[in-house]
């Protein structure tokens, strides 16, 4: 049996006033929940929520990792440096840093790369774009993807996956609960083909885009998917637990 994991990347939201929403989480989540929780918060917010959900269940992940360990990369923070503020996670591949910064396949490897060698577990992300999912590409560009961005030495502990359709983010749309398992039993079969059944068939698969506490029970109970990874409802402690609960 997989745990699930229902994870919550906040983006590049949340002040210092937000401890108030991470306080408030807190006390909606329970240490015997069916799922894992993780809280991916702004790189600002990590070391400060670290110390709110010290022996809490909640976790906490960053939301991308500059391959190296330390150096000359003005703006950029390493997977040490995550590691440091007190997370165990963090996000690689995801689409916005794909198209926001060019972070393709090959820099997605050397994040996740980074991530194991700091410790962290890492949420690989791949999705096809709309266009690519018009022109019946879906299972074609998951798999590019995969295949050039997993490195070598993937667990099922330490790499998780989400299945992003980038179309369906923030857009309020969603695939048919038959699109995403259709995708996810895909994954799950290249994974295990690649990686051994063993490895492959225990690890998470997320699924991700417009998840919300409406659809949580439904997108969660398809084929092959092992949680959620959540943006926008991830910011409001009553959404993010309603979301949660698609686990009761
Ligand atoms: P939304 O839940 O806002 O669609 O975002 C999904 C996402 O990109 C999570 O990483």
């Amino acid at each position: 049996m997989i745990k699930p994991l229902v994870a919550g990347n906040w983006k590049m939201n949340g002040l210092s006033s937000s401890v108030s929403e991470i306080n408030a989480l807190k006390e909606k989540v329970s240490s015997n929940s069916n799922c894992d929780v993780l809280i991916c918060p702004p790189a600002t917010l990590i070391m400060a929520f670290s110390h709110i959900l010290k022996e809490t269940p909640i976790a906490l992940g960053g939301q991308t990792c500059h391959p190296a360990e330390k150096g000359a990369h003005t703006g950029d923070i390493s997977a040490e440096m995550i590691q440091n503020c007190g997370a165990e996670y963090v996000i690689t591949g995801h689409s916005e840093r794909r198209m926001d910064h060019g972070e393709l396949d090959k820099i997605v490897k050397s994040q996740t790369e980074a991530a194991w060698r700091a410790g962290l577990k890492a949420i690989l992300c791949v999705g096809e774009l709309i266009g690519e999912r018009k022109a019946d590409l879906t299972l074609k560009v998951i798999e590019r993807q995969l295949k050039n961005s997993i490195p070598e030495g993937a667990t099922a502990e330490n790499l998780i996956i989400a299945y992003e359709p980038v179309w369906a983010i923030g857009t309020g749309l969603t695939p048919t609960v038959e699109d995403v398992a259709a995708v996810h039993n895909f994954i799950r079969q290249l994974l295990s083909d690649n990686l051994g059944s063993e490895i492959g068939n225990n690890m998470r698969i997320l699924y991700g885009g417009s998840v919300k506490p409406g659809n949580a029970k439904e997108l969660m109970a398809a084929s092959n998917v092992n949680g959620a990874l959540v943006g926008g409802a991830s910011l409001k402690a009553e959404d993010f637990a309603g979301i949660i609960a698609a686990y009761e």
